[in-house]
């Protein structure tokens, strides 16, 4: 009898410490290799959207001086109902980067967890939804078929719950070699990557986030909004990201005068450009 191996392992990586990628090819109970419900949405029409660069070497820099987008990875998670709450009272917009069946948590759309209503209330909030893939696996490990499965399987799971599916995405490990480029490229992706990491993944820890505050303040500080802007990473599957750290930055932010945005938003691409409208039937209009 085939032993089902289930290997999690703790990779040293963008989200530390945390058991997360289960093991593509060792077998059918790795979450990753388990298909979500809905309509499949491999066969909807992919033209270009707006001006900003598909697929390429991907994205590292906002472009609206004054605008810095926090973008959140890996969730949503069980700390990230309280995140949308603190971003509300800030008045922030932010971008998250949502894998669909991570860390153990279940697949985003499965109506028994309570990521379905929290992905419809990043929308309704106001913040842009992107993808990081199905199950966070590292591109560059992959075949071309699992390697597209990752995207399409979160684009049917998000398209499930939302009716479109985004257009924007960032590679796990920020990892994205020639096939995988290749594969956005068809897929019609904008890959986002960052160019301010406060590294609270590394730091989460009350003894430890002050590292993380530094880091921000190094950059921040003696920047000036009329001229610059930033495009900033953080993990909202991290207690201290979440609690402590994000308080911290976005006070600072404000008071330095940048405007907290969408990734969309600071590179100049409107709203309708972030997402594709599902097949027939996926449910809500895109609006
Ligand atoms: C991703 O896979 C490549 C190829 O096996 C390997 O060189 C690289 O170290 C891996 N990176 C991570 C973060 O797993
Ligand atoms: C928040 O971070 C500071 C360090 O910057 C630390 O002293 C404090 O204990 C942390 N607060 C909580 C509630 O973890």
């Amino acid at each position: 009898m085939a032993s089902v191996v289930l290997a999690m392992e703790a990779v040293l990586s963008d989200t530390a410490a945390l058991p997360r990628d289960c093991q593509l090819n060792y077998g059918p109970n790795c979450d990753g290799n388990r298909k979500p419900e809905g309509l499949d949405t491999s066969t909807v029409p992919r033209p270009k959207l707006g001006s900003v660069p598909v697929s390429g070497a991907g994205i590292y820099d906002c472009v609206n001086p004054g605008e810095i987008a926090v973008t959140f990875d890996d969730g949503p998670y069980i700390y990230t109902s309280d995140l949308l709450d603190k971003l509300a009272s800030y008045g922030a917009r932010a971008t998250f980067f949502i894998t669909g069946n991570n860390l153990g948590k279940g697949m985003i759309n499965d109506p028994s967890t309570p990521y379905p209503a929290i992905i419809r209330r990043m929308h309704k909030d106001g913040h842009q939804i992107c993808s990081h893939t199905w199950s966070h696996q590292n591109a560059s490990q992959l075949t071309n078929t699992q390697f597209t499965n990752q995207i399409v399987w979160n684009e049917i799971a998000l398209n499930s719950i939302l009716g479109f599916f985004p257009t924007y995405m960032r590679p796990p490990y920020s990892i994205c070699g020639r096939s995988c480029e290749n594969i956005l490229s068809v897929l019609g992706y904008h890959i986002i990557y960052f160019d301010l990491d406060t590294q609270g993944y590394l730091h989460d820890d009350p003894t430890l986030i002050q590292t993380s505050k530094d880091i921000w303040d190094d950059a921040i500080d003696d920047s000036d909004p009329s001229t610059d802007s930033f495009l900033n990473i953080e993990h909202d599957i991290h207690y201290q990201s979440v609690y402590n750290l994000t308080d911290y930055f976005l006070s600072s932010l404000l008071k330095h005068g940048y405007k907290p945005v969408t990734v969309g938003q600071c590179l100049g691409d409107p709203e309708s450009n972030w997402y594709r409208q599902g097949p027939p039937g996926s449910g809500d209009a895109l609006v």
